[in-house]
């Protein structure tokens, strides 16, 4: 896929759902009894990888597209599964599972395809290995696929190393079925979504700064969902509104969860005119259409407790930073490392041979503004973030911009390119 330099971007879009409450919804719908029914349900591959799982594990789906019903079957009702339970490229479907296995009464095998083989899972499995669960990386290299046999699991208070959504759900769903409170506290507070659906779902969940604490459930009640548009998603159109001169882009209904909005913060302190309207609240979850106009930034430092609620955008932002004026630090952010691919080198990398001024650092990037940027050949590495990100910086570049891979967008957002193309016309 070939992009170049464009004329302003300009109209309304509306964001497909936010991946990480479809994933959830998909899940703890499968463990409630009773109907949930989904809308605005994510159709990207590694939804459908969660939705395949929980078939084989017996839940009957079903996916009207924009509207998925599950027929939940209750705490106890999964199915040990004929064949293994394939995740594809999701490490959200991995980890939660992961949690949820290790208190039922089968054997299971989990896995996934070559880059979620590569992923730590040694976060999960020590903390679930605290609770009692027997959980083993099959080739004792910490990933997996792994070897999950149902437990009695006990309730711990595990201080995790790292501010991560999934770890913390994954503990959290073993924590439903395990004898005594489960407690989890990390560095920073990572995205609440479990927390909130969990909840909204019946299940006593309370959180107190940045520990989340959980009691065992008798059971789960299904319950309606509708799934705000995705800011991880939203944040390429952010970034081409700001960035591509005279544009003007109004992203409908996207989901501001204070634990996901920091790339809004951060436009904010780099000077973009970006403007929240029409706030609304959608199972839990506040949502808003975001209005930006395109004009000058400047760079800023990143880091801390913001981190956790931009990871996903870090790559986007790291080339918006090329178009603003002096330096973007982004500090605290190792854990880009262990993504899909690692997003660290692979921005560094392909930034370069755009010809920003950019540099690696320990647990991060520097980026240097300011200098005009020329096509390049982008190897994506088969990560749907990177190949966004360099569709939207080959918008802004002199020359062609080729990425290769480009088709794995639809891991989160089948239609993209057909998306941005939308707003050129
Ligand atoms: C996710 C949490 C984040 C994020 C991922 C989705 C989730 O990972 O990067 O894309 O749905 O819980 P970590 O929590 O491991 O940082």
């Amino acid at each position: 896929m070939k992009f170049a330099k464009t004329s302003p971007l300009k109209g309304e879009i509306t964001i497909p759902g936010d991946k990480s409450i479809s994933h959830r919804s998909v899940m703890f719908g499968s463990i409630a009894k009773g109907t949930t029914e989904i809308s605005h349900f994510l159709q990207g591959a590694d939804c459908l990888s969660t939705i395949d799982c929980f078939r084989k594990m017996g839940i009957q789906i079903e996916n009207n597209q924009n509207t998925v019903i599950v027929h939940g079957k209750g705490l106890r009702g999964l199915k040990r599964p004929e064949t293994i339970l394939d995740c594809g490229n999701s490490g959200t479907t991995t980890r939660l599972i992961s949690g949820l296995l290790a208190a039922q009464d089968f054997n299971v095998t989990v896995t996934g395809d070559e880059s979620i083989q590569k992923r730590p899972m040694k976060r999960i499995m020590e903390p679930l290995s605290f609770m009692g669960a027997d959980i083993k990386s099959i080739l004792d290299n910490g990933c997996a696929p792994l070897s999950i046999t149902g437990k009695r699991l006990r309730g711990i208070h595990y201080t995790s190393p790292v501010a991560s959504a999934q770890i913390k759900s994954s503990i959290l769903l073993a924590g439903l079925y395990a004898e005594g409170e489960t407690r989890v506290t990390e560095p920073y507070v990572s995205r609440n979504h479990s927390e909130i659906m969990l909840k909204h779902f019946g299940a006593n969940v309370k959180t107190e700064g940045t520990t989340a604490c959980i009691a065992p459930a008798a059971e789960l009640y299904g319950n309606q969902i509708i799934v705000p548009g995705d800011i991880s998603s939203a944040a390429y159109f952010i970034a081409a509104g700001l960035i591509v001169p005279g544009s003007e882009i109004l992203i409908k209904q996207v989901g501001i969860n204070p634990t996901r909005d920091g790339i809004i913060r951060v436009c904010q302190e780099m000077g973009a005119d970006i403007t929240l309207l029409d706030g609304n609240m959608d199972s839990g979850e506040p949502t808003a259409d975001i209005l930006v106009k395109s004009g000058s930034l400047h760079g800023v430092p990143i880091g801390g407790a913001i981190i956790p609620t931009l990871i996903d955008e870090l790559p986007i932002i790291a080339a918006m930073a090329c178009f603003a004026e002096g330096e973007t630090i982004i500090r605290d952010a190792a854990e880009l490392k262990v993504k899909e691919s690692n997003r660290i080198d692979v921005m560094v990398k392909n930034l370069s041979a755009m010809g920003a001024d950019v540099r690696e650092t320990d647990d991060g990037m520097i980026i240097r503004g300011g200098r005009p940027l020329h096509g390049a050949v982008i190897d994506s590495k088969l990560d749907h973030r990177i190949a966004m990100t360099f569709a939207v910086t080959g918008l802004c570049a002199e020359g062609e911009t080729e990425i290769l891979g480009a088709e794995c967008v639809n891991i989160s957002y089948p239609g993209f390119y057909q998306d941005l193309e939308m707003l050129m016309k």
